[in-house]
């Protein structure tokens, strides 16, 4: 039972990835009787982070509802810092976790600290090195750091980068990845739609690709064109894009991909089906930031559709490898990744470097450290 003067923990987040990433610490926060988890969405993804939400059986306490039609980052910034403010007041919120990089996450973070609440940054740390890409992620991720006063760093490497910064050592944490914790539970128990385990049985092999990122926008119809003639060249393959409701992407990629034979482009799938797809998969072509943990925590190949990465631990391990954003040397590496069974299976044997599935867990031990209710949480490595 939790205790009346629990100390309400909100959790605030408004895109599809946040809402996979922090349901294993809503769990663990939940856990303990002295804290009180509430959920501040702003909905800054309304149809993709509800559908997200209710794979793990949960609903925002609050929600700002923020999201318009082809919404710019300005618009998104002027709507959540003031409403966010005054709705943590109304939420009584004795704290208030953010997550990784969003214009959610930054926003939330500057109206809680206008507020003088303390503020928790989940995924702390990551750097691409480049300001631009991604754009706005990593302009987002150092502009929480600045206003953040406990910093859950994922790897040694990111707690790192925070020290680099000038982040003192008392409220920084590592703690592993939340994402292979979310991965590792909703693999186990869902399983793969039956038409792709047909493909399976069948004898073709399945490759997972997003990509929806804003800076790899203006290149996005060439990058699709690349991807058909890979699927072209690899007939014994089967690929699944569930393509982002972003319009500006549906309109950059449907051109190129639709009516191959082998290449599926699905609504977004939510996190109960794409967790079983990515397991299930001989390789991730994409430039998301989350699939290169979950490919790595799966053990499973990922072509990063990007020129850097700010998870360097997973290319580094093996998992992951660059294949960039120009159109024919992202053809040149998938073609030659997926012609290479011996390359695919040296991938799949690296090392996680992304966390034990422990990484919630010690994040609620870390805020409850904070209000004096529990010891400090022994670093993930
Ligand atoms: C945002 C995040 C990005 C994350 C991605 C995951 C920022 C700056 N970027 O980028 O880090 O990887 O989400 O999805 O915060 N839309 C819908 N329905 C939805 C979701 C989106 O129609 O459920 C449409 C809307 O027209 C919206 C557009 O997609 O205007 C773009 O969504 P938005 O959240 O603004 O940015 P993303 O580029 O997806």
């Amino acid at each position: 039972m939790t205790h009346p003067a629990a100390k309400r923990i909100v959790l605030a987040f408004g895109t599809r990835p946040e809402a996979t990433k922090m349901a294993p610490v809503h769990s663990a926060i939940g856990a303990h009787p002295g804290l009180t988890p509430l959920i501040l969405s702003t909905g800054q993804q309304r149809q993709m982070l509800d559908e997200a939400l209710a794979v793990f059986g949960l609903t925002p306490d609050e929600d700002l509802q923020v999201m318009t039609d082809r919404q710019t980052l300005a618009d998104l910034t002027g709507r959540i810092v003031p409403q966010a403010g005054k709705m943590l007041r109304e939420m009584g919120a004795d704290m208030v976790l953010v997550h990784g990089d969003t214009t959610t996450s930054f926003c939330v973070a500057l109206s809680a600290f206008y507020e003088g609440i303390p503020v928790g940054h989940v995924e702390a740390g990551l750097r691409s090195g480049s300001m631009r890409e991604p754009f706005p992620e990593e302009a987002n991720r150092r502009l929480t750091g600045v206003l953040s006063d406990l910093d859950f760093a994922p790897t040694p490497g990111s707690a790192a980068n925070l020290r680099r910064e000038g982040k003192g050592e008392l409220g920084l944490f590592v703690t592993g990845q939340t994402a292979v914790d979310a991965v590792r539970e909703v693999a186990g128990r869902m399983s793969l739609r039956p038409e792709w385990q047909a493909k399976l049985d069948g004898g073709q092999r399945l490759v997972t690709v997003t990509m929806h990122r804003r800076e790899n926008l203006p290149m996005m119809p060439e990058m699709a064109q690349a991807l058909a003639d890979v699927a072209r060249a690899h007939p014994d393959t089967h690929f699944v894009y569930p393509v982002h409701l972003n319009p500006a992407v549906q309109e950059a990629v449907r051109p190129a991909l639709s009516g191959l034979p082998n290449f599926e482009l699905t609504d977004p799938l939510d996190y109960a089906q794409m967790a079983p797809l990515m397991a299930a998969s001989a390789l991730l072509a994409t430039d998301s930031g989350g699939l290169q943990e979950e490919g790595a925590a799966l053990g499973v190949p990922v072509a990063v559709l990007r020129n850097v990465t700010e998870r360097p631990e997973g290319l580094e391990a093996g998992v992951l490898t660059l294949a960039g954003n120009d159109p024919d040397h992202l053809r040149a590496v998938l073609d030659r990744l997926l012609s290479d069974e011996a390359e695919l299976l040296r991938m799949r044997s690296a090392r996680n470097p992304y966390g034990d599935g422990q990484a919630a867990q010690r994040i609620a031990q870390a805020v409850a450290w904070h209000f004096g209710l529990a010891q400090r949480p022994q670093d993930w490595a």
